[in-house]
């Protein structure tokens, strides 16, 4: 099931979600809202989904990024989903790169991540895990872990000038492939 998703200006974005206790995840039902998360992400062509973002306080994210043929060199990482996910350590080296969020459609900004990271978490049935993740994998685990601590991504740009609106990205990107083929 779709699930309808806030956008910027819900209170429930800007609060840090509850810890997922084994009452939670122990109840059967907590296996089909995480399900329901999933096909959400899809639904909106996204790459990762808090669950703050369709309107629950717990700390619970979904995240992936497939492989197209239409961008072959993109970068891929499968489906994952975690509870109380939390980063033990970071690299000191940052890349920035484009970010965008479902929360607040339209819009792309230049954003400062750690380049890797050590996460702890739980699966949605409570086992725990720990992974060393890296590149643009690193960057979606900490905008969805920055989501169920209340934050966005508009909150680490240190230069909100590079906001963008969608289409004037699409525009400009346009003008240089022409420019490219005239040469
Ligand atoms: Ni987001």
């Amino acid at each position: 099931m779709k699930l309808p998703i806030v956008k910027i200006g819900f209170p429930g974005l800007r609060r840090s979600c509850k810890p997922v206790e084994e009452a939670v995840w122990k109840n059967p039902k907590f296996a089909g809202f995480i399900k329901s998360m999933v096909q959400t992400m899809y639904g909106a062509q996204g790459v990762g989904l808090a669950a703050n973002q369709v309107g629950v306080d717990l700390r619970a994210i979904v995240l992936e990024c497939r492989a197209s043929k239409r961008y072959p060199g993109s970068p891929h990482f499968p489906l994952q989903a975690y509870v109380n996910p939390r980063v033990v350590s970071a690299s000191k080296k940052m890349d920035v790169d484009w970010e965008g969020c479902l929360s607040i459609p339209g819009y792309r900004g230049l954003v400062p991540r750690h380049q890797s990271l050590v996460v702890e978490a739980q699966r949605p049935d409570g086992t725990k895990l720990r992974r060393r993740v890296s590149g643009f994998e690193a960057r979606v685990f900490q905008h969805e872990i920055d989501h169920i601590n209340g934050f966005v991504y508009i909150d680490r740009m240190p230069d909100m000038k590079t906001l963008m609106h969608e289409g004037e990205m699409t525009r400009l990107a346009q003008a240089a492939q022409k420019k490219t083929k005239s040469r």
